[in-house]
C-alpha cells in the first residue's frame, strides 16, 4: 500500500508525518517543494519526495507507474488561496479544478479505490443567495460560493462526488477551517500566516496584530489527523466532510490565547487590511457530527491548545 500525497505543505507535511508514524513509507509529490521546511515536520529519509506538477498528467502517470500508488491525498493549494484567487482566478480554477479532474481521472484509470482532497468551510461562510429554500423549480433554490476559491472548493466536491457515483471510486472531501500550525516555508492561507507572524511577534517583544474577526480554525494537526481517517475510515464509503475546531474563535480569544502562551504579550485587535476580502462575519461553527460518526474524527485541539503547541514548536526553532 503506497499514499500519494499532492502538494507537501503546511498540511500535506503533517500528513505525511503521522503516516510515517504508522509505518508507512508515502509519496510526496509537489511542483514546488520546499524540503527545509518538510523536513522540519518529517523525516525526509522516511518519505519519497518528488518533483511534480497535478496540471501535467503525464507526472501522475509516472509517480504511479515508478511507485506502485494505492491511494491519493490531494492537497496542492494556489498562493494565498482565497486572497490569491481573487488575485489570479485563471490560475486558481486551473489548478483547483483541472489538478482535481487529473487526480479523479489518475484514480479512474488506474484502479485506484479512494480518493481525499482538501475541500474549505469557506463553503459554509461565503455563500450567500438561496431564496428558493432547496426549490429545484427556482433558480435560486441553493446559496452560492461568493468568492473564486470558495466556487473552485465547490466544483472539486462535485466533481468528486460525481466521479464517486459513476467511475466507483470512493471519494472523500475534507473541508478545513482556516489552519494554523507549524510551517517555516512559503504557504498556506492568510490566516495562517497571521497567527505565525503574530506568535513571533509577541516572542520578540514586538507588536502582535489578531484580525478583527472571528473565523474558525483547525490546528494543523487534526486537519492531518482527519484526513488520514478520511483515508482510512472503512465506513467512508463517499461524502464532505467537516474538518474543524466546530466553533468560531473570536478576536478576544485569539488574543487570550497568545498572551497565555507568551506572558507580556502585547496583542493588537485590529480591521482587516484595507482592500483584502473581507472576512466572512462567522456566526456559528460547522457542524462535526458526520466527522465524529463517519471518520471518528474530534478535534484535540481548541485555539488556546493549538497557539501554545505552535509557540512552543516556534521557540524550539529559535533555539536549534
Ligand atoms: N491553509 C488553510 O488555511 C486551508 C484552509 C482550508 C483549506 N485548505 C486547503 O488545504 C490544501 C492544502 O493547503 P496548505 O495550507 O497545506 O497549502 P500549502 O500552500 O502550504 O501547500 C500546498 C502545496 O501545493 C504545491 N503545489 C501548488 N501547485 C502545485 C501543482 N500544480 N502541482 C503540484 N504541487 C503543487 C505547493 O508547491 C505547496 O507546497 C489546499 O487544497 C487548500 O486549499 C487550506
Amino acid at each position: 500500500m503506497t499514499t500519494l500525497i499532492i502538494g507537501a505543505g503546511l498540511i500535506g507535511s503533517q500528513i505525511a508525518n503521522i503516516l510515517v508514524t504508522q509505518g508507512e513509507k508515502p509519496v510526496l509529490m509537489d511542483r514546488s517543494a520546499q524540503p527545509e521546511a518538510l523536513g522540519e515536520i518529517v523525516d525526509l529519509s522516511r518519505v519519497v519526495l518528488v518533483s511534480g506538477d497535478v496540471l501535467r498528467p503525464f507526472h501522475l502517470a509516472d509517480v504511479f507507474r515508478r511507485h506502485g500508488i494505492t491511494r491519493i491525498i490531494h492537497m496542492a493549494a494556489n498562493p494565498l488561496l482565497t486572497l490569491g484567487a481573487q488575485a489570479d482566478p485563471f490560475a486558481a480554477i486551473e489548478l483547483n479544478i483541472m489538478g482535481t479532474v487529473n487526480v479523479l481521472e489518475a484514480a479512474r484509470i488506474n484502479g485506484i479505490k479512494r480518493v481525499v482532497v482538501a475541500s474549505s468551510n469557506v463553503l459554509n461562510h461565503f455563500i450567500a443567495g438561496g431564496q428558493g429554500k432547496g426549490d429545484p423549480t427556482k433558480e435560486e433554490a441553493y446559496p452560492r460560493p461568493t468568492t473564486f476559491y470558495a466556487s473552485t472548493k465547490q466544483a472539486m466536491e462535485s466533481l468528486g462526488l460525481n466521479y464517486a457515483r459513476w467511475c466507483g471510486l470512493e471519494f472523500g472531501a475534507v473541508r478545513y477551517g482556516a489552519v494554523a500550525g507549524p510551517w517555516s516555508g512559503r504557504g498556506g492561507g492568510g490566516p495562517s500566516n497571521v497567527v505565525r507572524e503574530a506568535i513571533e511577534n509577541a516572542l520578540r517583544g514586538a507588536e502582535a496584530l489578531v484580525p478583527a474577526n472571528g473565523l474558525e480554525w483547525v490546528y494543523s494537526k487534526d486537519a492531518a489527523m482527519g484526513t488520514v481517517r478520511a483515508l482510512e475510515s472503512e465506513k467512508l464509503g463517499t461524502g464532505v466532510f467537516n474538518i474543524t475546531m466546530g466553533y468560531v474563535c473570536t478576536p478576544d480569544e485569539l488574543a487570550d490565547a497568545i498572551r497565555a502562551a507568551v506572558p507580556g504579550a502585547k496583542v493588537r485587535i485590529e480591521m482587516p487590511v484595507q482592500g483584502a476580502v473581507a472576512l466572512p462575519q462567522m456566526l456559528a461553527g460547522s457542524d462535526l457530527t458526520l466527522a465524529r460518526d463517519v471518520l471518528g474524527f474530534t478535534p484535540t485541539y481548541r485555539m488556546r491548545e493549538a497557539v501554545a503547541d505552535l509557540t512552543q514548536w516556534i521557540r524550539s526553532r529559535a533555539a536549534r
